[in-house]
């Protein structure tokens, strides 16, 4: 990946522990099915990637086990939800919470649980790869949930709510459509919220940061960090159009 030039290098991790075999099953046979088509491949319209029409489309960047994006189409199932993650245990995570099969062995007579919508599609990688392919007002949502935080200072450009990502993710957003941001970690929130505010894009709704949002289903990220006595900050932002 070294050809990439600095700001659209991946510096997290791709690779955990090695999967089982109900997992790597999961990659081998539900992914493809219902994985995005790279930046090239992208229809104009998103909603033809989905076997109905959506009533609306959602992005969540970096979903990591998936349990928040999991939960979030179910209780929606007219939503269509594009989920971005370039760590790959953290999507077979996600394959099996789809396939019902969470924590179990994989089920193989069937690759959407029962009763599930099939209204997920994943991007396996960075989604910074796929910006420049989406049209302008594509998502009514877009949710980033305990982003890496960075703490360095010399590595401040790699955080996610940085001024370039900035500026597509309001392309991105639909007119009254929402911008979530949660984090434990105080000194990304106030440097998020000051990101924010300097580009001028965005207007704050949520008046009370330390009320989850409306809806919210809680990630592994949250409860790690609950468990180590750490508090969260929501931040929902409507785009200035
Ligand atoms: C701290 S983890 C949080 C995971 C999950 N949202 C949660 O709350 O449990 C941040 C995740 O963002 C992913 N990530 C970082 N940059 C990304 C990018 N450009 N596109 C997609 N995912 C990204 C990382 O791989 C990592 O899994």
């Amino acid at each position: 990946m070294d050809f990439l030039p600095e700001d659209k290098r991946f510096y997290g991790r791709r690779h955990g522990k090695k999967l089982k075999s109900g997992k790597l099953f999961l990659m081998e046979n539900l992914l493809p099915k219902i994985q995005m088509p790279t930046a090239e491949n992208m229809p104009k319209n998103l909603n033809t990637l989905f076997s109905f029409k959506p009533r609306a489309l959602w992005l969540e960047v970096g979903f990591g086990g998936g349990e928040h994006l999991a939960e979030q189409a179910k209780r929606n199932p007219d939503v269509g939800i594009i989920g971005a993650e370039p760590f790959l245990n953290g999507v077979a995570s996600l394959l099996s919470h789809l396939n019902g099969t969470w924590g179990k062995t994989a089920n193989t007579e069937q690759l959407i649980e029962n009763g599930r919508t099939d209204n997920v599609r994943i991007y396996p990688d960075d989604i910074r790869h796929l910006f420049d392919a989406f049209s302008d007002e594509t998502f009514e949502r877009i949710f980033i949930l305990y982003p890496d935080p960075w703490p360095k200072a010399r590595h401040e450009d790699r955080r996610f709510c940085n001024p370039k990502n900035l500026i597509q993710l309001h392309r991105l957003l639909q007119k009254n459509g929402q911008l979530r941001i949660a984090t434990d970690v105080q000194q990304y929130a106030d440097w998020a919220v000051e990101q924010i505010e300097n580009s001028g894009l965005f207007e704050r709704v949520n008046k009370d940061v330390r009320k989850p949002f409306e809806d919210w289903v809680s990630t592994r990220y949250e409860q790690k960090g609950l468990k180590a006595g750490r508090v969260p900050t929501y931040l929902v932002y409507t785009p200035k159009k």
